[in-house]
């Protein structure tokens, strides 16, 4: 009898690039997150370059297009495919639609998002755009628990970046997204290795 621990498995959702799903699959591919493996790669886009993408590293993956459809529908669906591939977390990357609460019960803890900004600065559409007219100083990127507000959720982890007087919103936007690409995974291997307790909204290690 094999005494290993059975792997974590990530739902990922996404609805477009899919840099953030890549750089997942890279840090599993490199012995970076061991322990983790990707079950499914879920888009509600037909076109999304993210599924072509899982498709050509060879992962499951699946569409179930959205558009013109109820959420509450739409979301019992993501379930049904998502337990049918025994996901244990999700990973929202770049998931352009909001979940029903009926989706959110049935992972509780179990759904993480990342987001542009410093929450709970800028959430929501064009954080980094927001972040960079407001003038902010230090900008970056949070990686959080999903609850049923937007951008919302216990923060897991934030990096950060000084944001240049020679930045424009651009180069901006290409400095969070290679932050987001590292705190997705380490967001992922703390809340693999289960060493953490939740107080209150304060996510702390133990
Ligand atoms: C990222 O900036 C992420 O923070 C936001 O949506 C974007 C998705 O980019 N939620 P990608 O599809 O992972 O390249």
């Amino acid at each position: 009898m094999s005494t290993e621990a059975r792997p974590l498995r990530l739902g990922i959702l996404l609805s477009g690039r899919g840099s953030n799903f890549l750089a997942i699959a890279e840090s599993i591919r490199g012995g970076r997150l061991p322990g983790v493996e990707i079950a499914i790669v879920l888009s509600n886009v037909a076109e999304a370059a993210g599924i072509a993408a899982a498709e050509q590293i060879g992962l499951p993956h699946a569409v179930l297009v959205s558009k013109g459809r109820p959420r509450a529908e739409h979301d019992a669906d993501l379930i049904a495919c998502l337990r049918e591939h025994r996901v244990d977390l999700v990973c929202l990357a770049g998931y352009m639609r909001l979940l029903s609460p009926g989706f959110i019960a049935t992972f509780p803890n179990r759904i993480l998002n990342i987001h542009p900004s410093l929450l709970p600065a800028f959430p929501g559409l064009d954080a980094q755009q927001q972040a960079f007219s407001y003038g902010v100083k230090v900008a970056g990127c949070t990686v959080h628990f999903v609850d049923e507000h937007l951008d919302h959720g216990a923060i897991i982890l934030q990096r950060t970046i000084p944001v240049l007087d020679s930045d424009d919103a651009h180069a901006l936007v290409e400095r969070i997204l290679a932050e987001e690409h590292i705190a997705y995974s380490e967001a992922i291997a703390r809340v693999a290795s289960g060493d953490y307790e939740m107080q209150g909204r304060r996510y702390v290690r133990r």
